[in-house]
């Protein structure tokens, strides 16, 4: 094995360091501050590797993505999200039994407990469809408990997958029906899964709704795209709550959390509204990258920049393209999508721009697809979440197979103060 020498104060350390199968290489720090006392310090884990995964591969300076050995742009043409699911969590693409069996067991668990239906209730209807999400996926674990890390069973685990991939696209249609005072549209057994789910959205008793062939194979497309992603920060929360041996669902609920924030997952929706008030306040857009380039403005183009990708982000290059077949196809009239190419190109031409690699990544443009398909700017980050899913299950599957399960627990620098006395109240 190759190792590295750390040398520190006159002595020197070996380190061993371990290949991927990428040839990629990460020098294993475990006992450094056992044999030296040191510990490394890495603010927001840039450079820091927390498991060994064979899930998802990401060179960022090459653009490449790849699940499980294939690549996104293959999957995002010929899969299904279904099948990129099953994927992800076992490793292999289904052969047709499996696919039909995964499949079937998908449309047997669609439903939600009647009872949690009442939940829906106690919601105010302008509430953001993130935290209904999230609360609601943590209520899975009242209603269908059964799994527990401690007696760790793949039959158990697979109900568990099956269950959570299917309910929680019904969560984030009756969400959505909740917020717009709508009855909610039950799963139904005839469609597939991206075609229920968009009948559960659009059907109403007032306006029958025809899932369109392009509209499902959109959505299959943008959620293939998001399915998994390697170490981010709502799938390392996912690990690092799972770690705990807290249950699969609360696991997943804190990922969703962790996916809403704009600078992750929650981005979608940021670039949306950011157009929408360029459009609206009239910024021309030499001003917007100005602003965006002074730390003092409140303007941040949401979008743009990867904690991985130096070079180009995969997923937003195949949905770049799929807008502009979309708009070609149906003869869209989509203002906002000549803002974003502006804003692009005159990003991609600036220095400052150049100089730091930044990039549109994955959110820059499946907001706009998203709106083309009928769905509301706060639902977007939902739509992510129902995306990134099976990538969070996979992971803590993963992490859950291989033993012994570590809990996650980094360590600090203190700068805080030394010992102090403590002074009474009347003293101080
Ligand atoms: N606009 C302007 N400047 C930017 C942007 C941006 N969108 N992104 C990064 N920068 C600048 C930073 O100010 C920083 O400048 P500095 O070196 O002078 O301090 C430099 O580029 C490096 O950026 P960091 O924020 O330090 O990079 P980090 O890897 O920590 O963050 C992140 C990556 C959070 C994605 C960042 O690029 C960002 O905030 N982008 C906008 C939000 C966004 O689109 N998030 C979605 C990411 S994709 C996803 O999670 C699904």
């Amino acid at each position: 094995m190759e190792k590295a020498v750390l040398s520190y104060n006159g002595k020197q350390y070996e380190l061993p360091v371990f290949n991927g199968t990428e040839n990629e290489k990460a020098v294993d720090i475990t006992n450094l501050r056992k044999d030296s006392g040191l510990i490394t310090l890495d603010v927001g884990y840039q450079n820091t590797g927390s498991c060994q995964s064979a899930i998802t591969f990401i060179d960022g300076e090459k653009g490449i993505l790849r699940y499980r050995g294939i690549p996104i742009e293959v999957l995002a043409e010929k899969s299904t999200f279904v099948e990129t699911a099953y994927l992800l969590i076992y490793g292999h693409l289904p052969n047709l039994s499996e696919r039909r069996l995964f499949s079937q067991r998908l449309t047997e668990n669609s439903m939600i407990h009647e009872d949690m239906l009442r939940f829906f209730d106690g919601f105010p209807p302008t509430g953001h469809p993130m935290a209904v999400l999230s609360t609601m996926v943590n209520a899975l674990s009242v209603y269908y408990p059964g799994y527990f890390t401690d007696n760790f069973e793949s039959d158990t685990f697979d109900l568990m997958a099956v269950r959570l991939i299917s309910k929680i696209r019904t969560i984030a249609a009756y969400s959505y029906k909740h917020s717009i005072g709508e009855p909610f549209v039950y799963p139904r057994h005839d469609l597939m899964y991206c075609a229920n789910f968009l009948n559960m959205m659009f059907n109403s008793p007032v306006k029958p709704y025809n899932v369109e062939i392009d509209m499902d194979r959109a959505l299959n497309t943008l959620l293939i795209l998001h399915a998994d992603h390697e170490q981010n920060c709502s799938t390392s929360t996912v690990r690092l709550v799972g770690s705990s041996m807290a249950n699969l669902y609360s696991s997943i609920c804190a990922g969703i959390c962790a996916l809403w924030g704009p600078l992750h997952g929650g981005a979608n929706q940021r670039v949306i509204e950011m157009l929408e008030t360029i459009r609206e306040d009239g910024f021309t857009i030499k001003q917007c990258i100005s602003m965006a380039k002074d730390k003092e403005s409140r303007f941040k183009l949401f979008g743009f920049g990867h904690r991985i990708y130096k070079n180009f982000d995969p997923r937003a290059t195949i949905l770049k393209k799929m807008c502009h077949e979309f708009v070609a196809k149906y003869n869209i009239h989509e203002p906002l999508i000549d803002i974003a190419m502006d804003l692009e190109n005159a990003a991609l031409a600036d220095q400052f721009f150049i100089d730091k690699k930044l990039y549109p990544n994955v959110d820059f443009y499946s907001g706009l697809l998203y709106r083309m398909l009928g769905i509301p700017t706060n639902m977007f980050t939902v739509m992510f979440a129902i995306g990134r899913l099976p990538g969070w299950i996979a992971q803590w599957k993963e992490m859950h197979d291989s033993r012994p399960l570590k809990i996650g627990r980094p360590r600090q620098l203190y700068i805080g103060d030394n010992i102090r006395d403590f002074v009474p109240i009347e003293q101080r």
